[in-house]
């Protein structure tokens, strides 16, 4: 029996492939009709790391994370996550490397006519696992979110940051390894941006998922940069002597090229003058 496990080929495979980066860029470029949407982008993400994508509207933010994703085709240059190649994949492969990812869309984008319970475990559903353990699955899931209370309501029913917070827990319910947070605080007011903030530190401190988040708002950022979360009293809180998360590194986008690549420290010293314009 034991030398079974060890003979299993996928425990000698999947550690060394864990310690990988687990997203690399490598002089990626695309261009939609003639328009250079991204040039020559290079950058790493290591395994639990969280990377935040900031820059004006129109850089590249959305159209670099549906490339990690595999949604859309880079023109050159190579992207690897997982440690695989997912540039020349084929659509089945990328089916299987995605069933790792978690995507958390700006718009929510759930599915209204039908209930959370059921928006929430769409992935459960389409992997055939049974009824009963696919409810206890959403239910820890909204437990996660604090949103058990709504899994029988349907989405027109819920506030934007409660929908914000379903579409959380749709990402995380398969236990991803890597995260994608379009702007998930986009069009929701500040309270309630800080509770969704909350969340994505939740999932980097307690689970230490990989991840990267696009967002519009610095403050989003500098409070992930500058907090923790506390699991005994579920709330997060400042890093003790005004320390900074090291988890925490930024990307810094703008028409199509990376500004800054590089941590908290890096950014806030930075003596760029577009990125001091930016920052302030
Ligand atoms: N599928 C597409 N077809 C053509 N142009 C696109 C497409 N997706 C994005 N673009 C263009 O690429 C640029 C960058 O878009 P996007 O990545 O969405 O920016 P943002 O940084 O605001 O997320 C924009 O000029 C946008 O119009
Ligand atoms: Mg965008």
């Amino acid at each position: 029996m034991a030398e079974d496990l060890l003979t299993r080929d996928d425990v000698h495979q999947d550690q060394p492939v864990e310690r990988d980066p687990v997203v690399v860029f490598d002089n990626v470029s695309i261009t939609f009709d003639v328009k250079p949407v991204l040039e020559d982008i290079s950058f790493t993400v290591a395994h639990g790391e969280t990377r935040i994508i900031l820059g004006p509207a129109g850089g590249g933010k959305s159209v670099l994370m549906k490339l990690a994703d595999g949604l859309l085709k880079a023109d050159s240059g190579t992207i690897h996550v997982f440690g695989q190649d997912i540039t020349r994949m084929p659509e089945t492969e990328l089916f299987k490397l995605r069933a790792r990812i978690g995507m958390v869309f700006q718009e929510s984008a759930l599915f209204d006519s039908i209930s959370v319970e059921d928006n929430v475990a769409y992935r459960l559903h389409e992997d055939l696992v049974p009824e009963e353990e696919a409810h206890d699955r959403v239910v820890e899931a909204l437990r996660f979110v604090g949103l058990e209370q709504a899994i029988a309501k349907f989405p027109p029913e819920l506030s934007g940051g409660m929908r914000r917070r379903v579409s959380i827990a749709r990402a995380i319910i398969s236990q991803p390894d890597l995260i994608l947070y379009d702007s998930p605080t986009g069009g929701l007011d500040p309270i309630t941006s800080t509770t969704i903030i909350e969340l994505v530190m939740k999932q980097r401190d307690v689970s230490h998922t990989t991840s990267l988040m696009i967002t519009h708002r610095l403050q989003d950022a500098f409070t992930l940069a500058m907090n923790r979360f506390n699991p005994e009293t579920e709330k997060m809180e400042p890093l003790p002597d005004g320390g900074i998360d090291e988890s925490t590194k930024f990307l810094v986008l703008n028409e199509g090229r990376v500004v800054f690549d590089g941590n908290t420290r890096e950014l806030v010293r930075s003596d760029d003058p577009w990125l001091r314009q930016f920052l302030s």
